[in-house]
């Protein structure tokens, strides 16, 4: 553990059935009169956005709605979402989807608030005061982004995923309504599940770690291995486990704000980066040869058997090597029971694209927090055995 820590507790987290719809006490709080929407085109399909702004427009003024967000969005739309945003005069913005949308929010309220070009604002702390106020309501569990401080924005010409971090990025208040995930694809509640594992595992084991986030990593582990097969499942019968898929996502999503993530995230990003793999696909893939390598070193090796325990697996009078195994085992089981691929291969990854993957990888600021020193040559032989 470090010497010192900080641990920062910043947006309000509301969780309720149907609280999405019924929030104006909330909304009104924040002060903004002239509400801007983003979002995408499935949740826009969905209804959910309608139902929102109707509910909205009883305490507010719905200004404008951006629906075009893609699913990696880039500095050219966050800057035309901001561009019409401004246009229309707002000054609340309420973000309804997944990373991708939630994260365009918090770029667009950098611009909406300082101006400029979004990339004079790349990097860490170099916002230096509060930004226009922002809700997000999560479509997914998921990506943790209504909790975290960072934001991540593809750059179209260079094929690369900049990183934002600022306290000031964190959304004022976190809406949690299980409503909001009920028509997700199960593909996508599979794969964002595997995002929040992810997350909640990486910042268990980062060079960051600490107890506060250790507590709520754990807590999300357990939950997500308990509950995200029953929220991949079509229908509404599934309301409870959606409900604790997102309660869980936002539990990983206050630990890796503060604890960060690993060599999963920088091989991920750089996989992004370059090839249409959904973030949350491409994690799920790689963890468990990053888990594999990872644990030669010993004592991440010890936390990872924590983690099995967290898991549900049988650790009594066994090795730790056997435990750590089994985890990964479980965690390929659990990938493969909720219908997503477990090998690169079977993505849009081409076998001679590894190399310049490896490369990227290793420049990408997730690796500095990764407990185990990873060398490109290392990174290319998780990426050879993850395909
Ligand atoms: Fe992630």
């Amino acid at each position: 553990m470090q010497d010192f820590f900080e641990f920062r507790l910043t947006p309000r987290v509301l969780y309720k059935v149907g609280l999405a719809c019924d929030m104006n006490t909330e909304v009104a709080a924040l002060g903004g009169t002239k509400a801007f929407i983003v979002t995408d085109v499935g949740v826009l399909k969905s209804g959910l956005v309608d139902r929102i702004r109707d509910a909205l427009q009883e305490t507010i003024e719905v200004v404008g709605v951006y629906s075009d967000v893609p699913p990696n969005s880039s500095v050219r739309v966050v800057e035309a979402a901001a561009a019409q945003a401004r246009e229309v005069g707002t000054d609340i913005l309420v973000a309804i989807g997944g990373g991708s949308p939630l994260d365009t929010a918090k770029g667009m309220r950098i611009l909406l608030t300082e101006g400029g070009r979004l990339l004079d604002y790349e990097g860490v702390n170099v916002l230096t005061r509060p930004l226009m106020p922002m809700i997000a309501i999560p479509t997914t569990a998921g990506t943790g982004s209504e909790v975290t401080t960072f934001a991540v924005i593809k750059d179209d010409e260079n094929h690369v995923k900049l990183s934002f971090t600022s306290p000031y990025l964190a959304p004022e208040l976190a809406v949690l309504d299980p409503e909001m995930t009920a028509t997700l694809p199960a593909h996508l509640a599979a794969a964002t599940g595997m995002d929040a594992l992810t997350h909640a595992i990486e910042a268990y084991v980062s060079t960051e770690q600490e107890p506060m986030s250790d507590a709520l990593a754990l807590g999300a582990i357990e939950m997500i291995s308990n509950h995200l097969r029953d929220a991949c499942l079509p229908g509404a019968q599934n309301e409870f486990a959606r409900g604790q898929m997102l309660i869980a996502s936002c539990m990983a999503g206050i630990a890796f704000t503060n604890a960060y993530v690993g060599a999963v995230h920088a091989l991920a990003h750089a996989t992004g980066g370059h090839y249409p793999v959904h973030h949350g696909l491409a994690n799920s893939i790689f963890l468990p040869h990053v888990i594999h390598f990872n644990s030669e070193d010993e004592v991440t090796l010890e936390r990872y058997t924590r983690i099995g325990r967290a898991f549900g697996i049988n650790t009594g009078g066994r090795s730790r090597e056997e435990v750590v195994a089994d985890l990964i085992a479980a965690i390929q089981q659990l990938a493969a029971d909720c219908g997503l691929p477990i090998r690169l291969r079977d993505t849009d990854v081409p076998e001679d694209g590894l190399e310049l993957l490896a490369e990227q990888a290793f420049t990408d600021g997730a690796l500095f927090h990764n407990p185990r020193l990873a060398e490109p040559e290392d990174l290319l032989q998780i990426l050879r055995a993850a395909w």
